[in-house]
This record gives C-alpha cells, structure tokens and sequence, in this order.
C-alpha cells in the first residue's frame, strides 16, 4: 500500500529543476544523503525529462507534484512518475488517478477540503501549507477530528520542525524543498545537497521510534 511505502520513505524532498540534464547527479546526491524518493514540481519546462530520467533509475521512487490538470498527470506517469501531488484537491484529478491505480495525493488546508478527499476514498492528503496554517498544532486537531485520515504536511518544513510532525501518528511523511535548494541546484551544489539530506536522514533514524 502507497501509504505504507510513503510511512517508509518518511521524508520527500520537493524539487523545482530548470535543468534536466542535473537530473542524474540530483538523484545520486539524493541517494547518497539516504533517501528514494523525490517529488518533481511541473513549474518548469524540464521537469518532465527529469522526471524521465530520475524514474529510470530501481533506486529511486518519483513522484510528480504541482500537478493541476489530467494532461500534465498524463504526461507526468507517461514519463515515469509513481505518484502525483496536487496543491489543492480537484475530484477530477484524484478521481483520474484512483481509476488507474496512480497514488495521489492532494492539497488539503481546510477541513472541507479533507472530507472530500474522504469522499473519493482517499486515505492520505498533503496537508499545504502546514506551516502557514498553523503549524503542528493545527494538524493535531484536524487529525483528531478525521482519525482515519493520513497526511503528508508540506511548507515551511525543515530539520527544526520535521521531527515534531512526524512525532504526530497520523503523519506519514513530511515534503519539503530545503532539502534540494533551488540555488543549490542551479549552481550544482551537490555536495551540499547530499550533506543537507544526510543531515535529515541522520536526525530522522535518531528518533526512528517516533516515526515507525
Ligand atoms: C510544495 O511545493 O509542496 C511546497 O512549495 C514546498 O514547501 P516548502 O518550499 O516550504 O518546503
């Protein structure tokens, strides 16, 4: 079950690439840190060919995010990508990607938005954006209301918070994009990306119990 996959992977780092051809050395920083898993943003022209190139790969689980229409998802799972995240929930799109066995994973910043997810049978949702909305305390009380839902809160997530959103059992996973830096990626700072996810990687095995 994706859900279970996403409880493994724990943290997915949100990437917008302007470059395909970095999408090689990107995964290989990735891997090297410690993590599988990587969601693609559609916000440029060559996240596509990267998402191509990254779901090549056996090591690595690709997924598409700011996935807004049926045609970019097309394209997207054309190209390889495992699972699509949206920033907000359209029943089209999730309705697309449940008839074809696609994981999806939609934004939910209200309570509205997260029973209509429950609607369509979703079980997960990307709770966007966690920080701006308030943070952990505010996921706690929409999890206590919706106890069989599961979320994957992103905005505003870094090694400072991360840990006290997975200590929250209904938290799969975290997303979040300080891990692959934008100007990082632009200037092919590898090293530090791969220093960056370690660092994560090492903070999240330290509190494993928390988070399996
Ligand atoms: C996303 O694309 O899901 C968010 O922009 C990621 O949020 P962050 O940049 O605050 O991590």
């Amino acid at each position: 079950m994706f859900r279970e996959e996403l409880r493994k992977i724990r943290l997915v780092p949100v990437v917008v690439i302007d470059d395909a051809g970095l999408a090689t050395p990107l995964a290989d920083a990735i891997v090297a840190g410690g993590l599988s898993c990587v969601e693609i943003t559609l916000r440029t022209d060559e996240a596509l060919g990267a998402i191509y190139t990254m779901a090549s790969r056996p090591d690595m689980l690709v997924g598409a995010g700011t996935v807004f229409t049926l045609d970019q998802a097309k394209a997207a799972v054309d190209r390889g990508a495992r699972f699509i995240v949206s920033p907000g929930m359209s029943s089209s799109l999730v309705d697309w990607c449940l008839a074809r066995k696609i994981p999806v994973i939609p934004g939910c910043a209200t309570p509205t938005e997260i029973q209509m997810a429950m609607e369509r049978g979703l079980d997960t949702v990307k709770f966007f954006p966690a920080e701006q909305l308030g943070g952990v305390k505010m996921l706690a009380t929409l999890a206590a209301v919706f106890q069989t839902m599961h979320f994957m809160p992103t905005g505003g997530i870094t090694a400072h918070n991360l840990i006290d959103y997975l200590a929250l059992p209904q938290v799969v996973a975290c997303g979040g994009s300080w891990l692959v830096g934008t100007q990082w990626l632009r200037e092919r700072k590898f090293p530090d990306i791969r220093q960056e996810i370690g660092r994560a990687v090492e903070l999240l095995d330290k509190n494993l119990e928390m988070t399996l």
